[in-house]
């Protein structure tokens, strides 16, 4: 088992309080940060190598460091607790259990930043951990560690918690900062970048839940030692959220650098394949990472075994790698449907799409459809040419990711099992439970 710098006491009675929080070890990275200078806080996060853990890895430090400061203007942070990538439930589960571990890290944050007032946006469907944190929140204002003068140290922030409708594309930052404003979350056109101008125009730092949170044990064990867990510029412990068809599914947290292999076949982590069946393929991110087969999960086209770093689950580009994503590890076993998932994940996109660009708009229905004519039996020999046309007409030509993010899985589910495709529609009776595509679409099969 690795560290376990944020799941410390996950199971101990009544962490979720204040006093069982204090009792164990919380507020003492506040307290130790209200003595340091606000750059000092900066440094450390920058040595520790800490990469958000929000999806795209982006070095937390330096994000921090491009924050505007404009004399006489506010500047915010804002916690990202929209979490809503098929297959990730890791900041739920924190949040849920350790809501004080949060907030200790948003006011550690925000001192660091100079925010006077930050936000937490969580996911509409999380009413109950909303509950939760709210609670949190008022028992450390009651208790002075919220509010006007912090422990005495002069320093005053509000936190304010703030639940979202249950938007998938609230979840990206200037989407997420539009519906803070009480606007539909419709993401912005950047340049300009939210640290220039985000919540009310103002200087903005949006981070995950998981970053934020991870500030907490780097202040108690100083950047340098923070950065001597893990492998290269993959730094620290990340918690993987592992389900599917694996024996122990559940929230890990991890020493970055472990090789896949031990995640997926360790008794201390997913426990193995279920029911003794074959490893078919893993989604390692979320359900926008590309999907890899079990050969090119387990080891990298070079014959290295693939490790649990951003860099190794990279290597081999798109060709023969994926990414560390938000760490929703989707696990398919031999009996799993590559096309059913696809179809299942672009229904996904195609719903929660906010309309704005024609490419996405457009083709993610689109390629929904097509999957669907497959899935019920009237697929085309086309077919396959048609949804790699579309979804290479989407990637990177959107105003924000969402457009990739439904177009990746498409393109690496043909390049790693075109077969199952035309298997599929060369001979529409290997498909199982077609009756439940017209069911619960409650659509006709297309002709
Ligand atoms: C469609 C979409 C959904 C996203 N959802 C989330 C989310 O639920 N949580 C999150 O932290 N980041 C999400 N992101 C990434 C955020 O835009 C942003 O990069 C992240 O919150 C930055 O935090 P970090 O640097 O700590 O990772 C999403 C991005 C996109 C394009
Ligand atoms: S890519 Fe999709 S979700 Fe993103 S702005 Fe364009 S239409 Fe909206």
């Amino acid at each position: 088992m690795g560290k376990q710098l944020l799941l410390e006491h996950i199971n101990t009675p009544g962490i979720d309080t204040l006093n069982v929080y204090r009792a164990n070890g919380g507020y003492a990275a506040l307290e130790k940060a209200l003595k340091m200078k606000p750059e000092e806080l900066v440094e450390e996060v920058k040595k520790s190598g800490l990469r958000g853990r929000g999806g795209a890895g982006f070095p937390t430090g330096m994000k921090w460091s491009f924050l505007a400061k404009p004399e006489g203007v506010p500047r915010h942070l804002v916690c990202n607790a929209d979490e809503s990538e098929p297959g990730t439930f890791k900041d739920r589960f924190l949040m849920q259990n350790k809501p004080h571990l949060l907030i200790e890290g948003m006011i550690v944050s925000s001192f660091a930043l100079g925010a006077e007032v930050s936000y937490i946006y969580i996911r509409g469907e999380l009413l109950y951990v909303f509950h939760i944190l709210q609670r949190a929140i008022d028992e450390a204002y009651a208790a002075g560690l919220l509010g006007k003068n912090i422990l005495g140290s002069g320093y005053s922030l509000d936190l304010h918690v703030h639940c979202g409708a249950g938007a998938y594309i609230c979840g990206e930052e200037t989407a997420l900062i539009e519906s803070l404003e009480g606007k539909r979350g419709n993401p912005r056109i950047k340049p300009p970048f939210p640290a220039i101008s985000g919540v009310w125009n103002r200087p903005t730092v949006v981070n995950n839940v998981e970053t934020i949170a991870a500030v907490v044990p780097i202040v108690n064990m100083g950047g340098d030692e923070y950065a001597k867990i893990g492998i290269g510029k993959s730094t620290g412990t990340k918690l993987i959220s592992a389900c599917g068809h694996i024996n122990k599914p559940g929230v890990y947290e991890i020493d970055l650098g472990i090789p896949v292999e031990e995640f997926i076949y360790s008794e201390q982590y997913c426990g193995g394949i279920k029911n003794g069946k074959k490893l078919k393929a893993v989604v390692a991110g979320g359900s926008s990472v590309p999907i890899l087969p079990a050969d090119l999960i387990l080891t990298t086209a070079k014959g290295e075994p693939r490790l649990m770093t951003y860099e190794s689950m990279a290597d081999g580009g798109f060709a023969t790698g994926t990414m560390l994503g938000s760490g929703g590890f989707i696990v398919m076993d031999e009996t799993a449907s590559i096309v059913k998932n696809l179809w299942n994940f672009t229904r996904f996109y195609h719903h929660e799409s906010c309309g704005q660009c024609s490419p996405c708009r457009e083709g993610t229905g689109w390629m929904e459809k097509v999957l669907h004519r497959v899935l019920s039996g009237h697929g085309k020999p086309d077919d396959v040419d048609l949804l790699w046309d579309i979804q290479s007409k989407i990637d990177g030509k959107t105003i924000c990711p969402l457009g990739d993010a439904a177009s990746w899985p498409v393109a690496s589910a043909i390049r790693h099992f075109r077969s199952e495709f035309e298997e599929y529609i060369k001979n529409p009776a290997s498909i199982k439970d077609v009756k439940h595509y017209y069911t619960t679409n409650n659509l006709q099969p297309t002709a």
